[in-house]
């Protein structure tokens, strides 16, 4: 059964009398396995305290937009990266308004800005300020951007009335969210990635190696952690920290990596080598420090094993996308690589250029298939690496990976 296990729900509460109903809307979300902190404004303050939602989250609730407690701790960015997804409930015509102008002066407003991750709303209001067209016409806007729009039910309101305006049940709220992420995300897939450089050792502390930072695989592994993947990161030496939620292995050379990727590939719905792997090892590493005695020295290296080609050759192979770094001829580059390696994806990523490449924290992705070209925009490998697993997630939800018995038969 699917859950919110691992998700990372904002809950942003606005003002309305339904707001009464989001402490249990926490309480089912966290009963559902989400992780939720809340963000009120303040008119919502005026229907529960902070404190009653402090309590049922078992966070502190964020208020302000410029608060130095709350940007010491955790700020709008933050809070929007730290999202999978930010549901506001209940969503004020005030507050969808809001949101329709793109507005930033208040910290939900901010936050829903900021965000890369998915935003539902789910409307409370009097059943005339929700027909009404100014109403509408905004709700029309933000479900052409892509905003989700839960409900609103119909029955006797907070005012008397009766009509369209009820904000959903927290049970319902719940049931949407799980089949936003099941729908869009790779829900309880399994996906090992590859990262960073390798080393290959030529004596006990010299190497051959590369500039990889390992920052575009882990990017890659947390976009699909947040997608709800069980997420197998095998990383070659980097200086980074390992991802919350992630199983990390850490591996040193090629072949160690080759290894490592071939123990746990069975388990793989999707395999994404990001790693930039050594492809040639030193024939004969020394065990014993190598003294500068000969004038010329010559090292004989051999071809490493090319583990992505590896596994896209396995009978049972997983969704298999490879990345291409390339300084020129960028695709048709990689679609060679692409077709020569039998690859679903490659992605492709243009070096030597300035802001972009192995130590920065920009990037550009060509991402290129046997039949289509996509340029993703530039921007942070955050954000590229959570555009990528989208377009994995989209393409295994379409049915275009059919390579792999065992994933076309679930
Ligand atoms: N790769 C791999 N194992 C290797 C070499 C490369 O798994 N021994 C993977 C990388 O993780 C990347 C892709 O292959 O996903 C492309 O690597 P790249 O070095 O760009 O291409 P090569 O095939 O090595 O070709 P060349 O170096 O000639 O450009």
């Amino acid at each position: 059964m699917v859950t919110l296990t691992n998700k990372r729900v904002l809950l942003g509460v606005s003002g309305g009398i339904a707001a009464y109903k989001s402490a249990d809307l926490v309480r089912r979300l966290r009963d559902a396995g989400a992780e939720v902190r809340v963000v009120m404004t303040r008119s919502a303050t005026e229907f529960i305290t902070p404190l009653t939602m402090q309590a049922v989250s078992g966070h502190p609730v964020y208020q302000e937009l410029l608060d130095t407690d709350a940007e010491a701790g955790m700020g709008h960015i933050d809070l929007a990266r730290w999202s999978d997804l930010v549901l506001v409930a209940p969503a004020s015509a005030n507050f969808i308004a809001r949101l329709t102008q793109g507005r930033a002066d208040d910290l939900l407003s901010a936050v829903c800005l900021a965000t890369a991750a998915p935003v539902a709303v789910a409307p409370a209001m009097n059943q005339q300020m929700w027909s009404n067209a100014a109403t509408q016409e905004n709700l029309a806007t933000l479900r052409k951007r892509g905003v989700h729009v839960f409900g609103p039910g119909e029955g006797s309101q907070a005012c008397g009335d009766i009509g369209l305006g009820r904000m959903f049940e927290p049970t319902q709220l719940v049931e949407l969210a799980t089949e936003l992420f099941k729908s869009r995300g790779l829900d309880g897939l399994t996906v090992v990635v590859t990262a960073g450089p390798t080393w290959e050792a030529i004596d006990p502390v010299r190497a051959i190696t590369n500039k990889s930072s390992g920052k575009m695989g882990y990017a890659v592994a947390v976009a699909a952690i947040e997608a709800g993947a069980n997420v197998i990161l095998i990383a070659g030496p980097t200086a980074l920290p390992d991802p919350e939620r992630v199983t990390a292995i850490h591996v040193t050379s090629a072949q160690e990596m080759y290894d490592t990727v071939h123990a746990h590939i069975g388990a793989a719905d999707i395999f994404i080598g990001v790693a930039a792997v050594a492809d040639y090892r030193v024939a004969a590493p020394q065990s014993n420090k190598i003294k500068k005695n000969a004038e010329r020295m010559t090292l004989e290296l051999i071809r490493n094993p090319d583990i992505l080609e590896s596994v896209a050759k396995l009978a049972r192979r997983p969704f298999t996308v490879g990345f291409a770094a390339e300084t020129d001829d960028v695709v048709a580059n990689a679609r060679a690589k692409l077709e020569k390696k039998n690859l679903d994806l490659i992605a492709a990523n243009r070096v030597g250029l300035p802001g972009s490449g192995f130590e920065s924290d920009e990037n550009q992705l060509t991402l290129i298939e046997r039949e289509r070209v996509i340029e993703l925009p530039a921007g942070n490998k955050r954000t590229l690496a959570r555009a990528l697993i989208h377009h994995i997630a989209e393409a295994i939800h379409a049915g275009h990976r059919i390579k792999n018995p065992r994933q076309a038969h679930r």
